[in-house]
């Protein structure tokens, strides 16, 4: 652990795939003890300033209790509340904070504001979601996978919808680890370019696949896990009615995953929009996961801010 120490955490590949499974191993020995009623709080005195631009439910509170639990305190800022949301600079802000808390938590609408912030902050700064990356939400779904399935290398998994920040630290993060990867999007809604490129590569290394499609059939043929997200991210309202239209065709329902292997996993980060990207059959069936993976955000963001704090 002693390793990751001060490091931050914006992309899901800050790590490579055998210290990402090491992450995953800590997350389930931190869910365990927090199951058998074990204090571990090595965080005690620490705190954790937590930067909001967008709204939340699961980030937040798992993050305010997970620190919480690790002895430690986190604390919500908004902001737009902030002097941020008044023109002080980021660089200002970053130096500032790194004087009173121990590590930053930030969610917001561009990466490259994160990458700004990390570069003057003296602290370990964790990506909450941006645009570009959702990497707490892949480490959450890999641990979740990992437990149902007892595995994860040749694990089939299809992502199917937007190609979006949840896609992209998802297919980061399973390309290192050596799972089977399809991706089913609309033209036009394509996985960042660049991003497909590095997950293939990670593939080749881990033993992994990788694939891009349009065809959703073809992602979950035989899938054992099947993943979507909404069709209209935060910060993306006004293009609505244009994503409902372009994304019809790829609606995870009852249809779709009876092409999937029979044990297969539905997956959702969550919040969910029943009737449109997943229908309640699907979403609130036998094979959904969707509690298990809120959950394990708790589980494996303690697990990172051990390691980084
Ligand atoms: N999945 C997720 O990040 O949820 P919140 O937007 O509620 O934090
Ligand atoms: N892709 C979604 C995820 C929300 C947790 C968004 O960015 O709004």
């Amino acid at each position: 652990l002693q390793k990751h120490k001060g490091k931050d955490f914006l992309r899901v590949d800050e790590f490579n795939g055998e210290e990402l499974m090491e992450l995953l191993h800590l997350s389930a020995h931190v869910k365990q003890l927090q199951k058998l009623g074990q204090p571990f709080q090595p965080l005690q005195g620490k705190t954790l300033g937590m930067i909001f631009d967008k709204a939340s439910t699961r980030t937040r509170v798992s993050f305010e209790v997970g620190m919480h639990q690790l002895g430690g305190l986190g604390m919500f800022m908004s902001g737009k509340e902030l002097q941020l949301g008044r023109g002080e600079p980021i660089s200002d802000t970053a130096k500032v904070l790194s004087r009173y808390v121990d590590a930053i938590m930030i969610r917001t609408f561009s990466h490259s504001y994160v990458e700004e912030l990390a570069l003057h902050a003296s602290i370990p700064i964790i990506n909450g979601l941006t645009d570009l990356y959702h990497p707490c939400q892949a480490l959450a779904d890999l641990l979740t996978i990992w437990e149902h399935k007892g595995k994860l290398k040749g694990i089939k998994l299809a992502y199917v919808g937007d190609g979006n920040n949840v896609a992209n630290s998802l297919v980061l993060g399973a390309a290192l680890l050596g799972l089977d990867v399809r991706v089913a999007t609309p033209v036009g809604y394509e996985m960042d370019t660049t991003i497909v490129a590095k997950a293939t590569g990670y593939a080749k290394q881990s033993g992994g696949k990788m694939m891009v499609t349009t065809d959703p059939i073809e992602a979950v043929m035989g899938a054992d896990a099947v993943y979507t997200d909404v069709w209209t991210s935060m910060g993306f309202e006004e293009e609505n009615e244009v994503r409902l239209k372009a994304f019809a065709d790829y609606q995870v329902n009852e249809k779709l995953v009876a092409a999937a292997d029979r044990d297969y996993l539905f997956l959702h980060c969550l919040p969910a929009h029943r009737g449109e990207e997943v229908t309640t059959g699907v979403i609130d069936g036998s094979r959904s996961v969707i509690f298990d993976q809120a959950e394990n955000r708790l589980h494996a963001q303690k697990a990172i801010l051990a390691a980084l704090v």
